[in-house]
């Protein structure tokens, strides 16, 4: 057989063995009904057996073409590729700290207003530069920070704003770019819990100076560990790209060489004029890029994005319609998409009216095999990685601590159908009354 025959026959064999490989039937009731998970089949495998077969193993022509295709869906001239959402926001904080930005470049000590009911990594990156997080309330319905009580928390210190859309109900980025915008602040947007989200008709993302992605499988689609750090700013993108590949100053991708075209011509730092721009290095970097074993399943997943997000859009629909049904809108405070959005949501967040009643509610929900999540790390100022971070709180947190003591969420992921959704609800019932 030829290497081409036995390429073409181990594809047609991942392809037509999809079913057998990767599906698995959730049963309500027998097995656990995971808040969160993945949805493959024919075409990840293909895909994956293509990356496998090319045997390329780093960045290649899948991430290619998915940083290609990717900020498009977006509306957006530019997407990175990273390893997670983590590092996607790390990517982004850390290209608006280069001395490239001049003036505008972050520096210690200055101040970015993030909501305290979060996950950590929103902020993480901001505080391991050295900024000090200044840590506003949300809303409790929407889970969002409002304009208003960012607004309330700028100082003349304030360089930067970075905060993400609530599982996958945006806040109103719109109006915080504006702020921003006349202020003089950076602002990012965490996307990783929102692809598909929009306000006014545009997708979230397109407001900040960054946008940041996640494909981790819980997220709306997956690549197993994956990210992205999107951007319409040429030399936000270029800085974001050096820090991601190890601080260079040489933008080629994987197997390339001489895009400048000038590669022996640069006299930068002290080194001998003519040094390979290949290894300049204008940043102290990382290296976060993803295989290309990763971007086909991202690609394949791609495919399947609308599909995807419609169907957590009427599953979460269908469960808040279940829920109050069943009356349930008198014991619990249900989710409500921010006026003037659309969600493309992540999970469905619930908050107990009556206090400490959860960790009773969620062992219930858990023993009858129906999975539970917090909305991450609760009031991250109570987090014991947050003991000794120089930050500070400007107005009480009550409803952040209200959703870490009394609020959880459950899947409506697209794996799930209302099947299991009729199942998740009267587990509530049983649970909460
Ligand atoms: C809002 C938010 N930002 C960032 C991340 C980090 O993404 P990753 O798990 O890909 O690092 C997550 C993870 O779920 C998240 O929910």
């Amino acid at each position: 057989m030829s290497e081409q025959e036995l390429r073409e026959k181990l594809i047609i064999l991942a392809r037509e063995n999809s079913d057998v490989l990767g599906s698995r039937q959730i049963v309500p009731g027998k097995d656990y009904i995971p808040p969160s998970g993945k949805v493959v089949g024919a075409r990840e495998f293909e895909y994956l057996m293509q990356a496998s077969v090319d045997m390329w193993l780093t960045a290649g022509r899948f991430s290619d073409e998915f940083e290609k295709r990717f900020p498009e869906i977006w509306g957006l001239k530019h997407g990175l590729l990273v390893n997670s959402g983590s590092s996607a926001n790390l990517t982004a904080l850390a290209a608006l700290t280069s001395s490239k930005l001049g003036d505008r470049a972050l520096k210690p000590g200055d101040e970015v207003i993030t909501p305290a009911c979060g996950f950590p990594t929103t902020i993480g990156p901001a505080v391991q530069y050295g900024l000090k997080p200044v840590f506003v309330d949300v809303d409790l319905e929407t889970q969002n920070a409002t304009v208003e009580m960012i607004e309330r928390a700028i100082t003349p210190k304030t360089k930067l704003v970075m905060m993400a859309h609530a599982l996958g109900n945006p806040f109103r980025a719109d109006k915080v770019s504006e702020l921003c915008k006349s202020k003089g602040i950076w602002f990012v947007e965490d996307c990783c819990d929102a692809l598909g989200a929009e306000i006014g008709g545009k997708h979230v993302g397109v407001f900040g100076d960054f946008a940041t992605c996640s494909f981790y499988p819980a997220h709306h689609i997956t690549m197993g560990e994956g990210g992205a750090v999107l951007t319409n700013n040429y030399q936000l993108n270029k800085l974001a790209m050096s820090f991601r590949d190890w601080g260079r100053d040489c933008y080629c991708p994987p197997g390339v060489s001489d895009s400048c075209g000038a590669r022996y011509c640069w006299k930068l730092g002290d080194l001998p004029k003519g040094y390979d721009h290949k290894y300049i290095y204008s940043h102290i970097g990382y290296n976060l890029k993803v295989t290309d074993f990763q971007a086909s399943l991202g690609l394949a997943q791609l495919e399947r994005l609308n599909g995807f997000i419609s169907k957590r859009r009427e599953n979460h629909a269908y469960l808040e319609k279940c829920l109050k049904e069943l009356g349930l809108d008198e014991e619990l405070v249900l989710p409500k998409a921010t006026a003037g959005t659309a969600p493309s949501w992540f999970g469905f967040f619930i908050t107990l009216k009556q206090p400490g009643r959860r960790l009773e509610v969620v062992q219930k929900l858990e023993k009858s095999l129906v999975g539970t999540r917090l909305l991450f790390a609760g009031n991250l100022t109570k987090q014991p990685a947050f003991r000794g971070v120089d930050y500070s709180i400007p107005e009480v947190l009550t409803n952040t601590d209200k959703i870490m003591n009394d609020g959880f969420w459950v899947g409506i992921w697209p794996g799930l159908s209302t099947y299991h959704l009729d199942y998740i609800a009267t587990q509530i019932f049983s649970a909460v009354r």
